[in-house]
């Protein structure tokens, strides 16, 4: 049986960390991509172009650990789109991260370059496959991959949910003194500052969390779970979080590979579901091999409504600033 690929553009933080991940669940095969060349320094302090070989020590690297988590998938670093030809999920973490102080709308001419031409090559080299948008800003990066890639807008999905609501889980567990495994959320909209929590689809072991935790207490876990990159980029102080995203990237990539059809929040592309009239939206979807096979729509109040269309006008002004 052929096992399946997935090939991982950018080998940075967080696609090394996705690799790490698929390894140790024995997922797929895995090739890391990155740019070809580096500059360093030479002996004199002059800048010159070295080979980029840093995707192949990795990837030699997390092989040679495969004996010890018992895993046979095989890996590769390379340069070379030719090598990720037919993977079965692409996904896409190349770009530049954000520092202390920056927003990641900061990060959107830069990014819009780089996940523009990354993605162009992912849709020649792979027509088939399903691909996860992880570069930020999130909900910009995935409309800008999916214009590039010649993709259908169901192969083309955004990992922003999965991450932000494990985020909120992790907090809501430590104030409730439960398992994370018991809690269960869902957010919607746009990625982080832009999340719209639901209070009223969040439990703790089927129990409605609002019986569990004050209404103030609640308010200060979700501001606590919308500014969860920052918290991670202030502490880290160079470059932002991998171990969470990437763990998200892989559960969504898993539910891909195994057609498992989770019910996970993604980017996915909404016309007439929740009104949004053709953007990518963090909504509860249905994953399976296909990519995004349903989005379903939940009834919302007053409220929750106009916060998620607070959240979609954030992210259609991210699109609007974004110079294809
Ligand atoms: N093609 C392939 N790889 C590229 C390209 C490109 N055109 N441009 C940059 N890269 C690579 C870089 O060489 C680097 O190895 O992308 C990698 C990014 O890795 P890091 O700098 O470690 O950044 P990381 O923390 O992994 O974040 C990557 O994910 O969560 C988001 O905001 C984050 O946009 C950022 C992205």
């Amino acid at each position: 049986m052929r096992r399946p690929k997935i090939s991982i553009i950018g080998a940075g933080n967080v696609g090394a960390t996705c690799a790490h991940w698929i390894l140790s669940a024995e997922l797929a095969d895995v090739i890391l991509l990155d740019i070809p060349e580096l500059t360093v320094k030479d002996k004199d302090g002059n800048d010159t172009r070295v080979p980029n070989t840093m995707p192949a020590g990795k990837a030699l690297d997390l092989y040679e650990s495969s004996p010890i988590c018992g895993s046979d998938c095989k890996l590769v670093g390379t340069s070379d789109y030719a090598q990720t030809a037919n993977s079965d999920v692409v996904i896409v973490t190349a770009g530049i991260p954000r520092k202390p102080g920056m927003s990641r709308d900061d990060l959107i001419a830069t990014n819009t370059k780089i996940v523009g031409e990354v993605a162009e090559k992912v849709g020649k080299a792979s027509p088939n496959t399903v691909m996860i948008v992880v570069s930020n800003p999130l909900d910009a990066m995935v409309y800008v991959a999916w214009k590039k890639s010649g993709l259908p807008t169901h192969r083309v999905i955004g990992q922003a949910g999965v991450l932000d609501t494990a985020r909120y889980r992790s907090f809501l567990a430590e104030e409730v003194g439960c398992s994370v495994e018991d809690v269960q959320a869902l957010l919607l909209g746009g990625h982080g500052d832009d999340m719209v929590p639901l209070a009223r689809y969040t439990f703790a072991g089927g129990i409605p969390i609002t019986q569990l935790v004050k209404p103030e207490r609640l308010a200060q876990i979700i501001q606590r779970a919308r500014d969860g990159g920052a918290e991670i980029v202030k502490l880290l102080r160079t470059g932002s979080a991998y171990y969470a995203p990437a763990a998200a990237t892989v559960q969504m990539a898993e539910a891909i590979i195994k057609d498992k059809k989770r019910i996970l929040p993604a980017a996915a592309y909404c016309t007439k579901e929740y009104g949004v009239g053709g953007y990518f939206v963090g909504v509860p979807a249905i994953l399976g091999s296909n990519g995004v096979e349903k989005v379903l729509e939940i009834e919302l109040d007053a409220n929750e409504k106009k916060a998620l269309d607070t959240s979609v006008q954030h992210v259609k002004d991210l699109v609007a600033a974004v110079k294809l």
